[in-house]
């Protein structure tokens, strides 16, 4: 059984407003997403890397990612989709994995993932076939329509969904085809698997694994960096 790691990075990135995609700007002087692959990169239970990265940007991934910082898991830089999702489903055609390897999703732009949560999502698909890491909702929330407060959901059975999300190739490979046919557009990969009624597990992840989406998250990132080496030194 292997283990395969698909990072989208294809997004445009157009939610941060920098000439600089968000991917490629630097934390701590290397691209945010030099640091995420880098963390599955030294991971010794994954066995290959595919990066998806819009089609005028796969030369320049290759480059100044895969050979300038020697990433020799990452097998290729395949071309990403519209949507993230479709990105994704290039990446699960692209790797050719067989029915029962494990496939981890992970965002290009959360570079703090804890080593630690890739073995536990790894084994967790193991047993379970399809998990994804989530840390518990701590804001009260509120159903919205038209600016006017319809629910408040009981807060205790809330997660946030982050990534990675892992699951058995067959598994998550179903789940994009079915979405594919039926036109259903998830905001996760783990919802597609969801819609083919396979339980999906949660595995408790980090505050600290954030999505870099604003220019203000890259700063957050910086000030989380900065407290994660405080803490590894302690
Ligand atoms: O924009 P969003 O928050 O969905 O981005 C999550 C991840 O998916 C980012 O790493 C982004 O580059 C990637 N993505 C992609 N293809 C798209 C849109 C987003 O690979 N078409």
């Amino acid at each position: 059984m292997s283990v395969y790691v698909l990072i989208p990075a294809a997004g445009s990135g157009s939610r941060f407003g920098s000439a600089t995609k968000k991917q490629y700007l630097e934390l701590n002087g290397q691209p945010i997403l030099a640091h995420t692959i880098r963390l599955f990169n030294q991971s010794p239970r994954v066995d290959a890397i595919y990066l998806m990265a819009p089609e005028d940007e796969i030369g320049f991934c290759r480059r100044e990612l895969v050979e300038r910082y020697d990433f020799e898991k990452v097998r290729d830089v395949v071309r990403g989709g519209e949507e993230r999702q479709m990105s994704v489903y290039n990446g699960l055609k692209a790797c050719c994995a067989r029915p029962d390897d494990i496939i981890l999703i992970h965002d290009g732009v959360r570079p703090l993932l804890h080593p630690s949560l890739i073995s536990e999502t790894i084994r967790q698909a193991e047993t379970d076939g399809a998990c994804l890491v989530a840390v518990p909702a701590r804001d009260t929330l509120k159903e919205v329509e038209n600016g006017r407060v319809v629910a408040t959901p009981e807060r205790r059975r809330f997660w946030q969904a982050q990534t990675p999300q892992a699951f058995r190739y067959q598994v998550i490979l179903k789940g994009h085809e079915k979405a594919r046919e039926e036109g259903f557009l998830g905001t996760d990969d783990a919802s597609l698997v969801e819609r083919l009624g396979v339980p999906v597990t949660v595995v408790e992840g980090s505050c600290f694994n954030i999505k870099i989406t604003t220019p203000e998250d890259l700063k957050i990132a910086e000030a989380l960096e900065a407290l994660l080496k405080e803490q590894a030194c302690t």
